[in-house]
């Protein structure tokens, strides 16, 4: 079933405050989550974005609804990480941070990210933003052996080709 909208998603950049958070979130979400270190190692880097989507709770205090980290290696955008709470999930809340992403890159960045190829929710996310699957990694998962689909955003998915994709 799908969930109404949330009343207000407010997108602000993730503190270090938020990773008790934000842990909880991930443990929730998948099935090898990261560890605190990995958080707090890319939130240390200057380059990258990461976002905390905050809804109002029912107590009046916002919470956390969902988080991303977005890597930038050279001059590409590396989507790391994204999750939304289970409760939250289907009212927009990933949609608020990737649109606060891109509104955050240049105009013709170039943004890649691995999904699970039985990640059908997240690859339709992300394919109604012009993501397309460029390639896969075999065995990429750990826990299942299960592929990794490669997605990227760049100019050119945006035109319908895979011209300027590094490595196709
Ligand atoms: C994937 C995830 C981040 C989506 O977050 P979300 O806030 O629920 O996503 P949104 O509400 O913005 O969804 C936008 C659109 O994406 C698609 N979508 C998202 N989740 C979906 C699902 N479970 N099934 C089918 N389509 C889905 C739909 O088209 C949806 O639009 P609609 O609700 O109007 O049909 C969330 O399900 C999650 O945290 N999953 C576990 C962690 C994970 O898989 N992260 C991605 C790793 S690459």
């Amino acid at each position: 079933m799908t969930a109404p909208p949330a009343a207000a998603i407010d997108i602000r950049r993730l503190t270090y405050a938020d990773l008790p958070q934000v842990v909880a979130i991930e443990r929730r979400a998948f099935t090898s989550p990261w560890s605190l270190a990995m958080f707090v190692l890319e939130l240390s880097k200057p380059t990258g974005i990461c976002l905390a989507a905050e809804i109002p709770a029912s107590a009046g205090e916002p919470e956390l609804g969902g988080y991303m980290i977005c890597s930038r290696y050279d001059t590409v955008w590396h989507v790391m990480n994204v999750a939304v709470d289970p409760t939250q999930r289907r009212r927009g809340i990933a949609t608020a941070m990737i649109q606060s992403l891109l509104a955050r890159v240049e105009r013709d960045a170039q943004l890649t990210l691995e999904v699970r190829q039985s990640n059908t929710g997240a690859i339709r996310l992300y394919e109604s933003f012009g993501f397309r699957s460029a390639g896969v990694r075999r065995r990429y998962y750990q826990d299942n052996g299960e592929d990794a689909l490669v997605m990227w955003r760049t100019p050119a998915t945006l035109r319908g080709s895979l011209d300027d994709v590094p490595g196709t």
